[in-house]
């Protein structure tokens, strides 16, 4: 059931979230995937997974979610390239730090309490020239609709949509953090003018100028 609404809510999204990432993944990338959630994107990508030989950490808090994941990663024998952790990213510890190639938010990064930390601590685990990537719905001016529906869709629909997140506190959010963007691209406009936007960052100290 708690499968079969979020498939029903958000898959569209997940759909779009997962085809622009993967296909931006250079083959054998080592990847954090920071709230995997129920691994539904496996169904269409395992194979292009596979092909790119890319290797995937995948946390998440919902053990339903991961349960539904796991499931997926047996049927499509990814094994031994998709590996899932019942964690949170706010207490995750990597095998060691310059780990992963890239570090991505796939629509959860606006459900953190504590951002910024999250930022601090994950940048570490970065090799050098890895990047930071966020996919998420941004608006650019304050939305009044959105900040009340938001916090109630989880009542409805068991789905957590997390807070509102404007494009100038993330955007000053990546300066304090000394995330530069790389590239910010639209995907998709979304109700009461939210844009899809997958957002690709590096921290500063690897940029070369
Ligand atoms: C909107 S869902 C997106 C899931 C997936 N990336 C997708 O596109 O289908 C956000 C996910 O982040 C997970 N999440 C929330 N807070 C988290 C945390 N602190 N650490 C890891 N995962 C978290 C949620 O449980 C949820 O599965």
């Amino acid at each position: 059931m708690i499968n079969n609404l979020y498939n029903l809510i958000i898959s569209d999204i997940t759909r779009l979230c997962y085809k622009s990432c993967l296909n931006y993944f250079p083959p054998d990338s080592v990847i954090l995937d920071v709230g995997i959630g129920n691994g539904i994107m496996l169904k269409k990508n395992h194979s292009l997974i596979k092909v790119k030989n890319l290797r995937i950490t995948g946390l998440d808090i919902n053990r339903h979610y991961l349960e539904h994941c796991r499931k997926l990663i047996r049927v499509f024998g990814l094994e031994s390239q998709v590996d899932v952790r019942h964690q949170s990213v706010t207490t995750y510890d990597p095998p060691r730090q310059a780990y992963y190639d890239y570090i991505f938010f796939g629509m959860s990064f606006m459900l953190l309490d504590d951002q910024k930390a999250v930022l601090e601590r994950a940048k570490k685990w970065l090799k050098p020239q890895g990047e930071v990537i966020f996919f998420q719905t941004m608006f650019k001016n304050r939305s009044k609709v959105m900040e009340f529906i938001k916090p109630r869709l989880k009542f409805l629909t068991t789905v957590d949509f997390g807070r509102v997140t404007y494009e100038s506190d993330f955007y000053a959010l990546l300066d304090q953090e000394n995330l530069s963007p790389c590239k910010d691209m639209l995907l998709k406009k979304n109700v009461f003018k939210g844009e899809c936007r997958m957002i690709i960052t590096q921290p500063e100290h690897y940029i070369q100028h």
